[in-house]
């Protein structure tokens, strides 16, 4: 799958008017609330990748951040993240660029979130890897990286890994997949979207690759009890908090 595909997904009227109500009426989870304020200094510089139309940068400046950039590749989602900080009046720099090639100079963040599992909406393991690098890079050391992913060691899933498991075995997964965790479905906003499910093991050897610690990671439940509107907006996932070496 190449990534350009999965771009011209998240450009898509549907897809942007989705994410611009979560920016809208979903805002921050409680999970991210409690993980952002623990992790992040009120005035540590912040930089969120696959921002969509600003769920998250806008509601870490609602709740006091000042120093915020946000990045999406997907311009359309830049241009509605844009207008919304503009309504307002925040200060949030909101940047057209791609996760795999940042324009940022070494060592320049306090902090990186990758949120709602966008992350692993990046098609094949390396390109992962080479985000991880990136972001690992653009911040300084011993500074923490928040992002989320599926879980495909996840017990209420397992009867769904084991059809796939038996899809793949047949050869009959989508041609355009390459790895085992690979998703390509029908989304009623926009047609195909990609996704990739990880093991827990997978994402603690693509860290180890890109040279990020790992510090911790949690299920969304464990760390809050959502209200109805983020349940139904986004499944579970699992929070992984990591680190640039000192
Ligand atoms: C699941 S959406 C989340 C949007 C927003 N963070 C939210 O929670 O509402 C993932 C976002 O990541 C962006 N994205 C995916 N791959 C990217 C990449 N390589 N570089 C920059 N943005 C990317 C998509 O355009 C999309 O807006």
């Amino acid at each position: 799958m190449e990534p350009e595909k999965v771009k011209t997904y998240f450009r898509q009227p549907g897809v942007v008017e989705h994410y611009l109500h979560a920016a809208n009426s979903v805002g921050l989870w409680h999970s991210e609330e409690k993980l952002f304020t623990r992790l992040f200094a009120w005035d540590d510089s912040l930089l969120e990748l696959g921002c969509g139309a600003g769920r998250i940068a806008v509601g870490l400046w609602e709740i006091g951040y000042r120093r915020i950039t946000a990045v999406d590749y997907a311009k359309e989602m830049v241009a509605e993240a844009r207008r919304i900080n503009e309504m307002f009046e925040y200060g949030i720099f909101f940047h057209h660029g791609d996760a795999l090639k940042l324009k940022y100079e070494d060592n320049t963040y306090d902090g990186a979130i990758f949120g709602f599992n966008g992350l692993m909406q990046i098609p094949g393991r390396e390109n992962r890897r080479q985000a991880m690098r990136e972001i690992c890079r653009v911040i300084t050391p011993g500074s923490w990286f928040v992002f989320t992913s599926h879980d495909r060691d996840a017990h209420w899933r397992a009867e769904f890994w084991q059809e796939q498991r038996a899809l793949w075995d047949a050869g009959k997964q989508h041609p355009e997949l390459t790895q085992f965790g690979d998703l390509y479905y029908d989304e009623p906003e926009g047609g195909m979207m990609y996704i990739h499910t990880p093991t827990r093991d997978e994402v603690l050897e693509d860290l180890a690759a890109a040279g990020l610690r790992h510090e911790a990671d949690a299920l969304r439940n464990e760390l809050a009890n959502e209200p109805a509107g983020v349940r139904e907006f986004a499944d579970e996932c699992r929070f992984w908090v990591v680190q640039k070496p000192e």
